[in-house]
């Protein structure tokens, strides 16, 4: 594997409380390949999104707990992580008079690795001392939905609270995934990749996703390592599986599940609310209001995240050729990890 160190940004340590004394470290960047490029920082031999610390996983690790009312959405990227996180808002709120649908789910529901990865560096603190910050303004009464793309032996709370919280796991076929996430990349400038000029998806497909170089690592090991944990017996009280393609196939068949799992007393009725508002038209629409809003603020947006949706897109993008060798590694790896192809159906 090529490495190439990019660039290094000064961070701070937090010493301890009572000197508040702050030594800058070095985090290095790395380009996941030397003529492609894209961006990522490593975070315990994993690749995340160039914003995030080490730092602050390893400390939500250990001092975060999960409480008993948490919703997790735990999701590989572009597998429906904003999706699922506007059907359990909707959920939670279809009983209050709220007039129009919740306009920006990744507000109402935080990455606790990004947003306290980007505060620590903006405010020069470790990510010790953000992470213990977060942790001691959590309120308990409130629920909280999070989402998270680690996989299961990074997830962002500490090991022993395990059991409190709700999880829901939404997982989507790779060949739609992998195109989504060439979309994202390209679309988003903190990976430096400009995939549309150099190799287009295929290249994407064969030198970075397939070989397990995106964000959050390889995605069989990634749903093997959740799938392992929901195997567990009493898991499914904890735990619910859900498919991006049955939730577009039958999105008022799979809200239910989701209602029912989180043991929310929801009307017929309140069920067809939670499906109009989270539809692929409905959250597009209100992407772009909210993209427009923070363009004109001087906000710097990331366009297009509601992009195309559906199942099956990447039969007319990907080669044939390298849909072959994509489909036969997909056959190997569940093969190896015990992962059921039935998973990810296209
Ligand atoms: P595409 O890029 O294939 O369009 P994530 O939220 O995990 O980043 O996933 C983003 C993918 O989910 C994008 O896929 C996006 O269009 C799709 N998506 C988001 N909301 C959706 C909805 N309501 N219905 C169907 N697909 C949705």
């Amino acid at each position: 594997m090529s490495l190439l160190f990019l660039s290094t940004s000064v961070a701070f340590v937090w010493i301890n409380s009572t000197k508040k004394k702050y030594f800058p470290v070095q985090l290095q960047l790395q380009l996941q390949s030397p003529t492609l490029g894209y961006a990522v920082s490593m975070v315990l031999s994993c690749p995340y999104p160039p914003f995030m610390s080490e730092d602050v996983v390893r400390e939500l690790q250990v001092q975060h707990k999960l409480q008993k009312s948490d919703i997790v959405i735990a999701t590989y990227p572009k597998c429906g992580t904003t999706w699922a996180q506007q059907i359990v808002l909707e959920a939670l709120n279809c009983h209050e008079n709220i007039e129009a649908p919740t306009k920006c789910p990744w507000k109402a529901s935080t990455w606790p690795e990004m947003s306290l990865s980007c505060s620590a560096r903006k405010a020069k603190i470790s990510g010790a001392k953000a992470v213990f910050d977060y942790c001691k303004s959590c309120d308990s009464d409130k629920v909280r939905v999070l989402k998270t793309h680690a996989p299961h032996h990074l997830r962002p709370w500490n090991a022993e609270s395990g059991n409190s919280g709700r999880v829901i796991v939404v997982t989507r076929n790779p060949f739609d995934a992998a195109v989504s996430m060439f979309h994202h990349a390209c679309d988003n400038e903190v990976f430096q990749y400009d995939g549309r000029a150099q190799g287009g998806v295929d290249s994407f497909c064969e030198n970075l996703w397939m070989e397990g170089k995106c964000e959050s690592g390889d995605f069989w090991e990634w749903h093997a390592s959740w799938r392992r944990e929901y195997e567990k017996k009493f898991s499914k009280k904890r735990i619910l599986w859900i498919l991006y393609e049955n939730l577009t196939r039958d999105p008022l068949g799979e809200v239910r599940k989701i209602v029912q799992f989180l043991e929310l007393n929801v009307s017929e009725k309140e069920v067809n609310k939670i499906v109009g508002r989270s539809s692929f038209s409905t959250m597009k629409q209100n992407f772009s209001e909210n993209d427009a809003e923070r363009a004109k603020k001087g906000e710097k947006i990331k366009k297009n995240h509601i992009r195309k949706g559906g199942v099956g897109g990447f039969q007319s993008i990907i080669s044939a050729q390298v849909l072959h060798k994509f489909k036969q590694l997909h056959t190997e790896n569940c093969r190896r990890l015990d992962l059921n192809l039935e998973l990810f159906p296209t």
